[in-house]
């Protein structure tokens, strides 16, 4: 197609701020995607976009319009009887009316390269940028292939509390809830009573750093559920993968002790995810993206290369990762230290656990280059009082006693993706592995009481949903994947 002839348009500019619209009215409204797909001339089509691009000449306008459903712009031509199309398509414009205004020389947002940290001081604006926007479509994109799988496995979408009474993980990093009115209301108690209003619920609240423990009361319901919910950690970890406020997906299965069967839900999953997103219009425009980006800021410190990112999605997409223990994790990191094959800042031993750096190591050393893999059988005191010990499961297959049935799955790259486990389901163990943890009483007389009544054997798994989005992107930082990051010491608005 040479050319289409727009008879009405809105348009609103990041540069002028001026909403157009042409007459007549009364078309069929066109995105920009579907419009620059056509093969043929149309007449008479309405399409709403935002002007990206202005160019004048004497006697034409050219305005590159986009509307934030494709990485693309169409080129909309003002007085057309003058212009020589150059575009594959082309909107020849024959009426134009202002619906706002756009102070362009001051908008924060500017049309060349602004670095991630200062974009992130104006997450408000931020989407706007057509790399932005098309994050939030694969955010989209993703949930959707989410709820297909899910659905089409049995498991039930559920909703749980973001207010709870305990901190599931038990590492001592929740925000506490507190019903005082903010500085500036009306409705800011008097002294006398903020004693009073800071205990809303009568004690202490906090805001929920898992949905696991409510999420297990559910699934002894209906067997199957999942749900994609907010989670909240007071951690001061300033890194590229940590947030305060994150997604979290999880999931719960009943009638299973063996934790293949919650390894084998991970990874169909993200085969799905990735086969959903390798086969996609968001896919073919991630890459797109991301040779641009290559091609344009080439002191970029981001090296990942389309050819990277789509190797990410096959690495995911072809499933059957390997599974080592963690026994095993160790004695191969401490073998490539001692044959100088790896340098650690952190020695690895058995006691301390895996850092970042080892984790980065096993997902680039274990199994097919860009392929996740699967670490089990962690030693208990690492690990929180839910977990069943391995003693506990017939599949383990590890000697170490003191071990729990669970994995991490590490992916290149990024490290830790997705935690899981068996959840310990006898009533008497899980008293006393709550003894041991020192949890016993705090709030989680209810999360005992599932194990009284009908408790069945069952596990889970937590997939830190932002994470995943950074994976899939390439985008470096789960900072900027997110439209409205919090951090330590940074809540914008
Ligand atoms: O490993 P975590 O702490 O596991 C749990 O909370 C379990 N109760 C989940 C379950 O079994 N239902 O968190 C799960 C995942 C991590 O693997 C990580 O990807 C992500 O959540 N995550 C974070 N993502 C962003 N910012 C943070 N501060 C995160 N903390 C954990
Ligand atoms: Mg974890």
């Amino acid at each position: 197609m040479r050319a289409c002839l727009w008879r009405r348009c809105n348009f609103r500019s990041h540069k002028s701020l001026r909403l157009f619209s042409i007459s007549p009215a009364s078309h069929d409204r066109v995105d920009v995607a579907r419009l620059l797909s056509q093969q043929t001339e149309a007449d008479g089509v309405d399409v709403n976009g935002w002007v990206r691009s202005l160019r004048r000449q004497k006697k034409v306008a050219f305005v590159a319009i986009g509307d934030g459903l494709t990485l693309e712009s169409v080129q909309a031509v003002l007085k057309p009887e003058d212009a020589a199309p150059k575009q594959s398509h082309e909107l020849q414009v024959t009426q134009v009316a202002i619906l706002g205004a756009n102070d362009a020389e001051h908008n924060p947002l500017q049309p060349k390269y602004q670095t991630p940290e200062y974009l992130r001081t104006i997450p408000h604006l931020r989407p706007r940028i057509p790399a932005n926007a098309l994050l939030l479509r694969l955010r989209s994109q993703v949930i959707a292939s989410l709820t297909h799988f899910f659905s089409q496995q049995g498991f039930v979408q559920t909703h749980t509390p973001i207010i709870t009474s305990s901190d599931c993980e038990g590492a001592g990093e929740v925000f506490t809830v507190s019903s005082n009115a903010a500085k500036e209301s009306e409705q800011r108690p008097k002294p006398k009573d903020a004693a009073q209003v800071e205990h809303f619920f009568r004690t202490p609240k906090y805001l929920t750093v898992s949905a696991q423990l409510h999420l297990e009361a559910l699934a002894q319901a209906v067997d199957k559920v999942w749900t994609l919910s907010p989670s909240f950690r007071a951690e001061r970890s300033d890194t590229p993968r940590h947030l305060s406020e994150f997604y979290m997906l999880e999931a719960e299965l009943c009638f299973t002790n063996d934790l293949s069967d919650v390894m084998a839900v991970v990874e169909k999953m993200l085969v799905a995810i990735a086969s959903d997103l390798l086969s996609s219009h968001t896919g073919a425009e991630l890459l797109k993206a991301r040779e641009a980006s290559q091609s344009e800021h080439s002191d970029a410190t981001d090296s990942l290369t389309a050819t990277d990112l789509k190797a990410r999605w096959t690495g995911l997409a072809s499933g059957a990762w390997p599974r080592i223990t963690y026994a095993h994790a160790i004695t191969l990191l401490q073998t490539a230290a001692a044959d100088s094959k790896a340098t650690f800042a952190f020695e690895p031993s058995y006691e301390t656990g895996l850092q970042a750096e080892h984790e980065r190591w096993l997902a680039a050393h274990v199994g097919e280059e860009k392929c996740p893999v699967f670490v089990t059988d962690y030693p208990a005191v690492q690990k929180p009082f839910y977990m069943s010990p391995s003693s506990a499961s017939e599949s383990s297959g590890v000697d170490e006693q003191n071990t729990a049935v669970c994995f991490d799955l590490l992916v290149p790259e990024l490290c830790e993706l997705a935690g899981g486990s068996l959840r310990e389901h006898r009533g008497d163990d899980l008293r006393k592995a709550m003894e041991a943890k020192g949890v016993e009483g705090s709030g989680l007389e209810w999360y005992q009481d599932l194990r009284k009544y009908g408790s069945v054997p069952h596990g889970g798994f937590g997939l830190g949903f932002d994470r995943l989005i950074c994976y899939l992107s390439g985008v470096g930082n789960v900072r900027d994947v997110v439209a409205f990051p919090r951090w330590v010491g940074r809540c914008e608005c």
